[in-house]
């Protein structure tokens, strides 16, 4: 047996009001990602959707989680409140200028926090006519989310999310890439301990108790689920065989009464 480099790290159970605080913030995120969906079209420059995001969350009083955080699998800082992410990216693309054209589908996630507490939340667009193909990306990728959800209830494991979410998307022809997960969140943007792959066996894994916070992010290809980087671009993650890439993300909590989305608008 190996020794362990580092002491498991614990995981923060959040309590009611706690909860409440990430759900104010989840408000901020899920709003403007609405507003954003409403405002992309054929011609918008993704520019315009990073100002729009930030002109709206300053409306509730939220500050960008992403602006300036330096994540740990990262060389440098994030410099943008959003990650907006064409066609082929699949996730952390970066708000650049670049006129959005029919047929596209675009990724917009937000991350925000109020009072220190954030919320992540992620959805994808099409721009236009989108293709049949593209359509169905789409709506498997978000379908595969809400599956997951469902499963994030005491006393099942980590494992019963990926399995939902893996067996829906290879059900539906596509791939999810195994190299990117969702994570704990809290007062952190990335808390340790609670990596949920979006692949896995039911009843494996990490137990799920009430008050664990996390984020549920199916990150699906039309294609393989290998992954690539640009050579000039640190964050992009674009699919390696070219093929369009969808992700939906929510934070949710798990409560006494099931799993609570505290990135919903209701
Ligand atoms: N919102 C992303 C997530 O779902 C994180 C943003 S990428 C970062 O985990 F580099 F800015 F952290
Ligand atoms: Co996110
Ligand atoms: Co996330």
């Amino acid at each position: 047996m190996l020794l362990r480099t580092r002491p498991k790290p614990e995981i923060r159970l959040k309590s009611s009001g706690e909860i409440d605080a990430m759900a104010r913030a989840g408000l901020a995120v899920g709003t403007t990602l609405q507003r954003l969906k409403a405002a992309a079209a054929v011609g918008v420059n993704l520019l315009d959707l990073e100002a729009l995001a930030l002109e709206s969350l300053a409306e509730f009083q939220a500050k960008p989680s992403l602006l300036g955080y330096h994540p740990a699998f990262s060389q440098v800082p994030y410099a943008w409140a959003t990650c907006l992410s064409v066609n082929d990216e699949v996730i952390h693309g970066t708000p650049r200028k670049k006129l959005l054209r029919d047929g596209d589908i675009l990724g917009i996630d937000l991350t925000a926090n109020i009072d220190g507490w954030h919320a992540d939340s992620a959805i994808t667009v099409p721009i236009g006519q989108v293709s049949p193909r593209a359509a169905k990306l789409l709506k498997v990728t978000e379908e595969s989310m809400w599956l997951g959800i469902e499963k994030a209830r005491n006393g099942n494991t980590l494992g019963d999310i990926g399995a939902a979410i893996q067996r829906h998307v290879e059900r539906g022809g596509f791939s999810v890439l195994k190299n990117m997960c969702g994570h704990g969140i809290g007062q952190q943007v990335h808390e340790p301990g609670l990596d949920v792959a979006n692949f896995g066996r039911p009843g494996a894994g990490q137990k799920l108790q009430i008050g664990m916070t996390f984020c549920v992010e199916p990150m699906v290809a039309a294609g393989r689920g290998d992954m690539k980087h640009r050579k000039d671009d640190v964050w992009a993650v674009l699919t390696k065989d070219g093929s369009l890439g969808a992700h939906f993300e929510h934070t949710v909590a798990v409560t006494e009464d099931g799993p609570r989305i505290l990135t919903q608008v209701v």
